[in-house]
């Protein structure tokens, strides 16, 4: 085993989970940092790959909400036939007999349909082979699901899920996930080489995001994973691994605005914790003083107050429309993204959206990106 290539066995399925209708952006960006197989599937995205493609998925992917490796399939149809073949696995091959971990059951159009007695089984299979003991705050959490008769095993190897990415503590109302964000980039074709503007910018993600994808920094840098507490890991590997060089810094900057001193205060903070504050700049002003910055056109990144969660429709349908006029007569050239859950707000804009989106859930609504040609 070299420095910086994990301790592999035979190649593991890998579930990327993600947001229901960005299943396909997952799978270009799964495709991008090497991961084999990759395919889109409800929820999310499969893949094969070792210990060090769990590393490279849960370091490297913006987009995931957290990475499953499946460590076991078969069926079962009864609690005991359940039992027997959960202790075949080779657990003492996964875990550690020192750190305890939680079982998560889940059982559907099967004979075995009580999930707390199936979690119950899995418990003592891996307490009885391995010695780890089972704690409600585990780092560990194993998977069962049981559907149609069938029992797959996973590991949740990501532990806190994936947006966080442990530099964010500011944030303002109804902030996007970062993950939710890094996807909505990829699918308006950011790549990290053009300039990117957030005129009612709240903590910042999608500024944060864009200047971190532009200089190719880790998003899972500067956290840590359950899979560090597997029997597999290996500090040495797994630092030189964190530890490759940085990408050049980019020639662009990444703009954030908003009316609200403290959204810009916040931004202000994390984008400082994500160690971008060089790339990036946030300025306190409404949308209607939003001017075109100097350099190269870019893309406006947006997702103004929604409907329904926070403002009132009939005074966003003005927001909407002043957002659409300002963007018309200062930024030719550029283009937009907009994250609404209103179809009426969205047009209320009086941009022509070559491109809408699927529905994507976020904190209780759908919103949908849609995108603007060249304006
Ligand atoms: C849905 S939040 C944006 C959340 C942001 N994407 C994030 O991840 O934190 C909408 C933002 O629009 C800002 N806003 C509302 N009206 C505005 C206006 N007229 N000009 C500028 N910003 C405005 C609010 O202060 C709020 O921060």
């Amino acid at each position: 085993m070299s420095a910086s290539s994990p301790p592999d066995r035979a190649p593991l399925g890998l579930f990327l989970a993600c947001p229901p209708g960005l299943e396909e952006v997952l799978r270009q960006e799964a495709e991008e940092i090497g991961l084999p197989e990759a395919r889109a599937v409800p929820g999310g995205v499969e893949c094969t790959g070792g210990w060090a493609e769990v590393w490279r998925a849960n370091l490297h992917l913006r987009g995931a909400t957290r990475v499953l490796a499946r460590v076991a399939e078969f069926p079962a149809v009864h609690l005991a036939q359940l039992d027997k073949r959960a202790r075949r696995v080779d657990w003492a091959g996964i875990l550690r007999p020192d750190l305890p971990i939680r079982v998560e059951a889940t059982c559907r159009r099967s004979k075995i349909y009580h999930d707390r007695a199936a979690a119950q089984r899995i418990e003592r299979a891996i307490t009885d082979t391995v010695g780890a003991q089972v704690a409600k705050e585990a780092a560990i959490t194993v998977r069962l699901r049981i559907e149609d008769n069938l029992c797959t095993l996973s590991l949740d190897t990501s532990g806190a899920p994936l947006h966080r990415r442990g530099t964010k503590q500011a944030v303002g109302k109804a902030p996007l996930r970062e993950t939710m964000a890094a996807l909505f980039l990829r699918q308006c074709g950011f790549t990290g080489a053009e300039p990117v503007l957030d005129p009612m910018c709240g903590s910042g993600t999608f500024v944060i995001e864009a200047a971190e994808i532009a200089c190719a920094l880790p998003p899972g840098r500067n956290r840590h994973f359950a899979f560090e507490s597997l029997a597999s890991f290996d500090a040495a590997a797994w630092e030189a691994m964190k530890n490759a060089a940085p990408g050049p810094a980019p020639a662009v900057t990444f703009h954030g605005s908003d009316r609200d001193q403290g959204a810009i205060q916040a931004s202000r903070q994390n984008a400082a914790r994500a160690g971008v504050t060089d790339l990036t700049r946030f300025d306190c002003h409404p949308v209607s003083d939003i001017r075109r910055p100097d350099g190269p056109p870019g893309l406006i990144m947006v997702n103004p107050p929604y409907g329904g969660r926070i403002g009132n429709r009939k005074l966003l349908f003005a927001l909407y429309g002043a957002l659409g006029r300002v963007v018309k007569e200062r930024f030719s050239g550029w283009r937009m993204g907009l994250v609404t859950n209103d179809a009426g707000l969205a047009k209320a804009t009086g941009l022509d959206f070559a491109e809408t989106g699927p529905p994507v859930p976020h904190g209780g609504l759908k919103v949908r990106l849609y995108q603007s040609g060249t304006l």
